[in-house]
């Protein structure tokens, strides 16, 4: 089985990641057709926006039938979470388009922490130690973490906006929040909670391209998550990234793959999970030895941006691949190149920030250099580009050298101007030592 040779695609969501993904699924001759639903004022330069809602199934239907859709990419894990693959899958009209994201039960890899523990300790594949509780059971919660030392790590078990992990400093902290969070204070996201055990390291972001049995494994990155500079203050969508990362050399990744990769998806296979998609692998580096913090069903952001523009061999081959069962035979062709992204961000955020201000200087930026703008949090005003999100646009670029990548994202930054813009200047200033 195959895509025709000329492919109409959807893409679903209105981020970054989705302009990364917009713009590298352009370039590929086999598009016939871009549609990105909602998109954003960016993505617009790289095929048709579409205002449609990806967690609203009967419309997303109509689009795929009234355009003759043969490819559906998703960008963000809630329509997976929610079932949007099952949902494609089991209707009569539109059963033969394949998705490029899992069904609803591989989706729980990242829906569900409990899941994903679950799932870790039935393939031996390395994690955190961890308990599960609910309300029923915070007493024993509490002894549990009287057992334990500082720092505590509590896990609302469902999707709470990337807010549902605390780490905390202290037992009464630890005790009054595990309170809070089986009380409702993520909703029905936390009415169990995962207690697990804190793991010191350093963190990387592995991306597997999965059909279901065979994989690939794309660039590695680090994502920077704090606001502030030295990694401190309030957590992000995510300020930057870069790719690839020193320390996750051929030693270290080898372990990636027997210990976690290889076995992820032998698991999936052998519970019969359809899965074809990415899985993005949350990993911390524990003294030299991979340990799986978290899994998510969809590419990252902003590792998107970063990992993308490395990748040379061509899209929508991958997801033909992917969606056929054949990533076997296919060749994935990474640069040899740094890839860096620095994400502009609006001034307040994450806290309240401003909307609809102007920005500057967006053509000029990259034009003639191996910069690469992609936008996330903009819309247009009339022909003006405006600031529409708290993450407003990211800025990669490639370089021979870390230092050198850098130095282009933070040049073409310094092209761009809104109202109150904000970014880190330190992206990838721990690894820069490491360099080779
Ligand atoms: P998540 O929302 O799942 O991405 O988790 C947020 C962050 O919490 C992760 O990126 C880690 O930095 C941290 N974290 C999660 N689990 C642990 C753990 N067991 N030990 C140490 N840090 C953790
Ligand atoms: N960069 C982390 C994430 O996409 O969840």
């Amino acid at each position: 089985m195959k895509l025709p040779e000329s492919v109409k695609i959807l893409l679903l969501g209105s981020g970054g990641r989705e302009s990364a993904l917009a713009w590298k699924i352009a370039r590929s001759p086999r598009v016939a057709a871009l549609f990105i639903a909602p998109g954003n004022a960016g993505t617009a330069a790289y095929g048709t926006n579409v205002d449609l809602n990806p967690n609203n199934f009967g419309t997303v239907k109509q689009f795929i039938l009234t355009n003759n859709i043969n490819l559906v990419v998703v960008g963000p894990e809630e329509p997976l979470v929610k079932g949007l693959q099952d949902y494609i899958r089991e209707d009569s009209e539109i059963y033969h388009v394949p998705v490029i994201g899992p069904s609803m039960l591989g989706a729980k890899l990242e829906g569900s922490k409990d899941f994903a523990k679950g799932f870790m300790a039935r393939h031996g594949i390395p994690t955190a130690d961890y308990k599960t509780f609910t309300k029923e059971t915070v007493e024993e919660g509490f002894r549990l973490l009287e057992s334990l030392r500082p720092p505590y790590v509590l896990k609302a078990d469902g999707l709470a906006a990337g807010k549902g992990v605390l780490i905390l400093g202290s037992l009464p902290e630890a005790k009054s929040e595990l309170e809070n969070i089986l009380g409702g204070k993520f909703g029905a996201a936390g009415n169990t909670v995962v207690i697990e055990q804190y793991l010191e390291g350093i963190e990387c972001s592995v991306f597997v391209a999965t059909d279901g049995k065979n994989f690939r494994l794309l660039p590695v990155a680090k994502d920077y998550k704090r606001i502030g500079e030295g990694d401190t203050g309030p957590n992000t969508g995510g300020m930057g990234a870069v790719s690839p990362v020193p320390f996750a050399d051929d030693v270290f990744m080898g372990k990636v793959r027997t210990r976690i990769v290889e076995p992820t998806v032998e698991g999936l296979a052998r519970e019969k999970i359809d899965y074809r998609g990415f899985i993005f692998i949350g990993l911390m580096n524990v003294g030299g030895e991979p340990y799986v913090i978290e899994y998510n069903v969809r590419l990252g952001d902003p590792e998107t941006e970063a990992i993308l523009p490395l990748i040379e061999s061509d899209m929508v081959e991958l997801f033909e691949s992917m969606a056929f069962g054949n990533l076997d035979s296919y060749w994935l062709e990474i640069s040899p190149k740094y890839s860096v992204t620095v994400m502009c961000v609006a001034g307040g955020y994450p806290g309240d920030y401003q909307k609809g201000d102007e920005i500057t200087g967006l053509d000029q930026a990259a034009a003639g250099t191996e910069t690469l703008i992609f936008q996330a949090g903009t819309a247009k005003s009339g022909l003006k580009t405006v600031t529409n999100g708290g993450r407003v646009l990211s800025v990669t670029s490639l370089g021979e050298t870390l230092e050198e990548a850098l130095a282009k994202s933070y040049a073409a930054i310094d092209r761009i101007e809104y109202r109150g813009k904000y970014c880190r200047r330190d992206i990838g200033q721990d690894l820069a030592h490491c360099k080779d």
